[in-house]
């Protein structure tokens, strides 16, 4: 696995990647890598045939009172992780180049951004969509990867990448999930064990969704109730928002048929804000 930090020997290298013919596969991440963002890796080796993690905990993506200064770092210990699940080239940008100083300039998405996450953390998206362009200007991939865990994140790149003409495909890798359910964030070694334990209504709540919908239930309102239910129950975890939303336009839904819902969930747990969702699958019967 090489190691690059310098934006221009990153691109230079890309070009040269480009002009061999390689089909170069990206891997966007801050770090504190687990099994979700290894699964992104694989997935981008069997669409590529040279895969690219950046590390960067990108500054502008966080709030005043979120959790930048202590996002855990650990360059040593991601570099293994990387390594191990094959990744070729390991790309740790420097911040003061990646925001050259009096940096002006931004992109933003302004619809899907507005809504769920957005409305709970007003900069948080300029900053990612201006980060990934950034990332993607000096990767140069052909394919990037991104989870389905940050599903609004996902959709937004998606529009990005449509709008802004980025002659990149974008694979979205399901959910990986702890065996006891709670989906693998960075975020979780921030629990405590009875945290942890707390945290689990969320994947439960979820599950107990995808049953209603399997069952045949189609209201968004008793669905909501589904969900709020489970979460609240115990008073240990504090309820953000649940969106029942079209997957693509993330705009409200009435009732679950038709074109894939997404179910989103925020919550905070000892002061953690936790995300989860799942997209929900309804048979249509053809009359
Ligand atoms: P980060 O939170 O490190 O996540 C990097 C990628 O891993 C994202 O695409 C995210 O959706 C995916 N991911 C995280 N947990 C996952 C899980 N349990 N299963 C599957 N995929 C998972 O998302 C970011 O970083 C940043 O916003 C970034 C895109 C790098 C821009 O700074």
């Amino acid at each position: 696995m090489r190691f690059i930090s310098g934006i221009r020997e990153m691109q230079q290298e890309s070009d040269s990647l480009r002009a061999a013919g390689k089909r170069i596969g990206f891997v966007p991440t801050m770090g504190a890598l687990h099994e979700g963002h290894l699964d992104l890796l694989r997935l981008s080796r069997q669409h590529c045939d040279v895969t690219v993690m950046s590390v960067f905990v990108n500054p502008t993506q966080f709030g005043p009172n979120e959790d930048f200064s202590r996002y855990p770092r650990d360059i040593a210990r991601d570099a293994a992780l990387a390594e191990s699940a094959g990744c070729d080239i390991l790309f740790t940008p420097d911040a003061d180049e990646v925001y050259p100083p009096a940096y002006s300039t931004w992109v933003l998405e302004e619809n899907l951004g507005n809504t769920l996450e957005g409305r709970a953390r007003p900069t948080h998206f300029r900053g990612v969509t201006t980060v990934v362009a950034k990332l993607f200007h000096m990767v140069k991939p052909h394919c990037a990867v991104f989870g389905q865990k940050d599903a609004q994140q996902a959709a937004i790149i998606r529009r990005m990448v449509r709008d802004l003409h980025f002659d990149i495909e974008l694979i979205i890798a399901p959910i990986r999930r702890e065996p006891d359910g709670l989906a693998m964030s960075s975020r979780n070694m921030y629990l405590s064990d009875t945290g942890r334990q707390e945290a689990l209504a969320l994947s439960r709540s979820l599950r107990l969704a995808e049953r209603f919908a399997a069952d045949g239930g189609l209201d968004a309102g008793t669905l909501r109730a589904i969900v709020e239910n489970e979460i609240t129950r115990s008073g240990a975890v504090t309820l953000d928002y649940v969106a029942i939303v079209d997957a693509e336009t993330l705009e409200e839904r009435d009732d679950i048929s038709g074109p894939p819902v997404l179910l989103a969930l925020a919550a905070r747990v000892e002061n953690t804000r936790l995300i989860d969702n799942t997209i929900l699958k309804v048979e249509t019967i053809e009359s």
